[in-house]
């Protein structure tokens, strides 16, 4: 059966243009997918092409979950007017948080758990009235075996109908011969023999993009159509072969991909409210800079800090901190900053600092060399782009941190002392609690922007800290005193010495 299709595929790839099956990398614990779009800036190396400006589609944000202790960062969209875009991408991250949490911990070498880690990112690859399409790059980490998945979600907007891959091609008939045309290019695959390539016929096809010509992209993780050796793979499909087997919903999609447009959302809002969530000008505001710096040796300081946004509602927590004349530091990831400049702005306007989390919140140890430098190199440049300032600061995802990062990372490292775990009990009253009982002279407190739960305890904590003389400073004016080393690692600051102390402070944990 297998082969005698393949011949006819074989016979048919001689008329046809062969397309891009490009080499990926060869250490599958450092591999992102392969490019065949010439990089840009922004997100370059990890799509077959950029993902969309989501301001084609007004008032869209991001909904991030994570799980700091499993390891879990998932990052998808939620659509203004269309629940169901939002749906689905839960519903899907849902189905590989289960997998991931239900799969047997693998020994590591060394006979303890191996480390594992799950990455969930999403981007818009087409957008316009009819359709829009979200791909999704799943990243599973296990013990030393990295997968890859990737999967295009194509919702028709009309009838709010999320489609299967097929579903984009006029009639079975087509569809099949659009396989047997993915199979041709997977034979072509330089480094596989044509015994190790899986037919496509077998396979659902999970990820289809459109490229600025209109070519089709399908894209495979490791090992799904080929050895590992080979890494991802993306197939094209030339533009007049695809075009003509598309249905009506495919054109669409081919479309929305080729020449995306705006969605003329009817509930239209702003991704970023003009001054954060409103509260006037900053014009005439004290410069936070001419106020006299706390000195953290003589007086009780607190570093609060927070990571993986900005989110949604990071300009309402702006106006907290600024009604209370509190500073913070913001640790964030590059698509978020990407996506909301203007938040950026206004933090540095208003005294705080801003931190890097790297771009794709992936674990750094798990990371080669080069991959490291570009999640870092990658959020410094969005920061730089949005501010004009690049990050000073790094934080981590995970705190996850060894000599191959600290050798990597150009700017001192900031951990935590104190952590509020906001993401798991996503309780205001709760977060207040373990952020008051755990907080001591120079600590650093770790909290995230993106969850509401968190935003609701800051007035709190800010009363109940300040109502115990703390200062609320930023981690470079925390640290001032004790100066900061590049590559160092940071958990938290000096403390003011007392007299009847009974531990002496511990000026800061450094390794
Ligand atoms: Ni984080």
């Amino acid at each position: 059966m297998v082969s005698a299709r393949r011949l006819t595929a074989l016979v048919l790839a001689a008329v046809l243009i062969s397309g891009c099956a490009p080499a990926a990398p060869l250490d599958p614990g450092a591999s992102e997918p392969s490019s065949t779009a010439a990089p840009t800036a922004g997100v370059p190396w990890f799509a077959p092409r950029p993902g969309l400006s989501l301001d084609l589609v007004p008032g869209t944000h991001e909904v991030v979950r994570s799980d700091e202790v499993h390891r879990i960062f998932a990052r998808w969209f939620a659509v203004p007017g269309h629940p169901e875009v939002e749906r689905a991408q839960q519903a899907a991250v849902d189905a590989s948080i289960d997998a991931f949490r239900g799969a047997p911990e693998s020994a590591g070498h060394g006979g303890g758990t191996a480390p594992r880690e799950l990455s969930i990112e999403s981007e818009l690859t087409g957008s316009s009235a009819e359709m829009l399409g979200i791909r999704s790059t799943t990243t599973t980490i296990s013990g030393d075996a990295t997968s890859k998945e990737y999967r295009t979600q194509w919702f028709d907007l009309n009838t709010g109908r999320m489609l299967e891959t097929r579903e984009l091609f006029a009639d079975a008939q087509r569809w099949a011969r659009f396989r047997d045309l993915v199979d041709i290019e997977l034979l072509g695959l330089p480094e596989a023999g044509e015994k190790d390539v899986v037919a496509a016929d077998s396979l659902q096809l999970l990820s289809l993009n459109f490229d600025a010509s209109g070519d089709a992209l399908v894209e495979f993780g490791e090992h799904v159509v080929a050895p590992g050796a080979v890494g991802d793979v993306v197939v094209k499909v030339p533009s007049t072969a695809v075009s003509a087997l598309l249905g009506n919903l495919g054109k669409q999609a081919r479309e929305a991909g080729m020449r995306p447009t705006g969605l003329p959302a009817s509930k239209s809002r702003p991704l970023e409210p003009v001054d954060g969530s409103g509260t006037g000008s900053h014009v005439g505001d004290p410069d936070p800079g001419e106020v006299a710096e706390p000195d953290c040796r003589k007086v009780k300081c607190v570093a609060l800090t927070f990571d993986d946004g900005p989110g949604p509602k990071t300009g309402q927590l702006l106006d907290v901190l600024k009604q209370a004349e509190a500073l913070a530091t913001f640790f964030v990831v590059g698509p978020n900053a990407q996506m909301r400049p203007k938040t950026l702005v206004r933090m540095l306007e208003e005294g705080h600092e801003i931190g890097n989390h790297t771009w794709h919140h992936r674990v750094l140890t798990s990371l080669a060399p080069e991959d490291m430098a570009r999640e870092i190199g990658s959020t410094a440049r969005a920061v730089k782009d949005a501010t004009g300032v690049a990050p000073t600061l790094m934080r981590p995802p995970y705190g996850a941190t060894n000599a191959k990062v600290k050798a990597v990372v150009d700017v001192p490292l900031i951990l935590w002392d104190v952590d509020t775990l906001d993401w798991k009990v996503r309780n205001a009253r709760q977060v207040v609690a373990n952020a008051v009982r755990d907080t001591k002279p120079g600590s650093i407190v770790l909290m995230h922007d993106i969850h509401s739960s968190t935003i609701e305890a800051v007035p709190a904590i800010l009363r109940k800290l300040g109502a115990q003389g703390f200062h609320f400073v930023t981690v470079s004016q925390l640290l001032a005193s004790v100066g900061l080393t590049d590559g160092a690692v940071y958990a938290r600051g000096p403390a003011p010495a007392k007299t009847p102390a009974k531990k002496p402070a511990k000026a800061l944990t450094k390794s």
